[in-house]
């Protein structure tokens, strides 16, 4: 009863960040959350283990398992080259459901949703310790826009602007369940997350502790 009629949506009403950044907050029931989070523990399980990609001599604080293409910094394969060699999962027709369903909501243009069709998915998993550094998503070659979906901790997501990693940008919590699109003059905005906040999991959503974000994409990647 006080989620079902909870007056969270006062206190973090949807938003329009900049032209084709929306951020529709408890967008997933928590059903949906904790059934997401059960598949994100099989997609762990193989055939591609999560791990932290290499970025020049460092390592991203953040394990990622990926689905449709395997990302890599700035390449995407069929096969992940850089963990065991073996092919990535399909990406789940359901995902491109899920991926249509966040972008009518996000645009409200139905057509723009039939259209969508990610081939992509990153699935970050954040500890209380994770950081991801400014950067744009540039490794596709579509101008789709990216759906990214959080479960789990809060995060302070930094939405910054499309010419450099500094002001102005803005920092919003996304919680569990809360979904952000990047598109349009949006798509190339670059973007981070400056913390994670342990222990704001709510009980319902699946995951004890630590952060996952899905993000689908759009690779306009051939075969
Ligand atoms: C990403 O930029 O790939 C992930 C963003 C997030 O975790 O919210
Ligand atoms: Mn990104």
């Amino acid at each position: 009863m006080s989620t079902l009629f909870s007056e969270s949506f006062l206190q973090r009403p949807r938003r329009e960040l900049a032209p084709g950044a929306v951020w529709v907050p408890d967008w997933l029931s928590t059903e949906e959350q904790r059934w997401l989070v059960d598949r994100f523990h099989e997609w762990g399980r193989g055939p591609v283990p999560p791990r932290a990609a290499k970025i020049g001599a460092g390592e991203m604080s953040v394990q990622t398992v990926c689905l449709g293409w395997h990302w890599q910094p700035y390449a995407y394969s069929r096969e992940a080259t850089d963990v065991n060699g073996n092919r990535v999962l399909e990406f789940p027709e359901w995902m491109v459901r899920l991926g249509r369903k966040a972008i009518l909501e996000a645009t409200g243009d139905p057509e723009a949703a039939a259209g969508y069709t990610p081939d992509t998915a990153l699935v970050n998993y954040y500890t209380g310790d994770s950081k991801m550094g400014m950067h744009q998503d540039r490794d596709e070659q579509s101008t789709q826009p990216v759906v990214s979906i959080s479960i789990g901790d809060t995060c302070q997501f930094r939405f910054g602007n499309t010419v450099n990693r500094n002001k102005p940008y803005q920092d919003i919590s996304l919680a569990s369940g809360d979904l952000f699109v990047f598109g349009g003059p949006s798509r190339l905005a670059y973007h981070g997350v400056t913390k994670i906040l342990p222990g704001t999991a709510p009980a319902a959503c699946g995951m004890a502790t630590g952060r996952i974000n899905i993000t689908m994409r759009v690779t306009g990647l051939e075969g």
